[in-house]
């Protein structure tokens, strides 16, 4: 059995994470409406992850037979003023999860709850490379700045990444 504080706080971390999915999908409406297609690919398949995320802490409270207890979400920014700054957003928002991990893994400890923090320890790797790709693509927007045809370039390789032949057909 999960003990309270160990069962509210991973339901905080299901809304943390259902959060992400919400603000990437935002990012992903944004990036459509600027016709930038290869990054609202990209960030609807990273939405779509952050749902898988919260799935897993789901099934894992129910499986541990804790109570699943949904909270609102707030609403996600809607714009930003450059590709850069929406993936910097991004990066922070990943440093925040990877900030919540720790402090869950930190409890599961105290606790000694080894079946949660033997769970979050998919977590901790998984953040490690949820910060890496959105670094990557920050570096490279970065690099390019303002030129045009150097961003289009980024954003059909994430059309690539992401497997979406639309997108890439219509960055054409
Ligand atoms: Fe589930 Fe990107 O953190």
């Amino acid at each position: 059995m999960l003990s309270q504080k160990m069962q509210d706080a991973l339901n905080a971390q299901i809304n943390m994470e259902l959060g992400a999915f919400y603000t990437y999908l935002s990012m992903s409406a944004h990036f459509t409406t600027d016709n930038l297609l290869g990054l609202a690919a990209w960030m609807r398949h990273h939405a779509d992850e952050e749902m898988t995320h919260a799935m897993k802490i789901y099934d894992f409270i129910q499986q541990r037979r804790g109570q699943v207890v949904l909270q609102a979400l707030a609403a996600p920014k809607t714009s930003w003023s450059s590709a850069i700054e929406a993936v910097e957003d991004a990066l922070h928002h990943e440093e925040k999860v990877t900030a919540s991990i720790n402090q869950l893994v930190d409890l599961a400890r105290q606790e000694r709850d080894h079946a949660t923090d033997s769970f979050l320890q998919w977590f901790v790797d998984e953040q490690v490379e949820e910060e890496a790709v959105v670094d990557e693509i920050l570096q490279q927007l970065k690099r390019v700045g303002d030129f045009a045809p150097a961003l289009f370039m980024i954003d059909r390789q994430l059309a690539e990444q992401a497997g979406e032949p639309e997108a890439e057909g219509e960055v054409e």
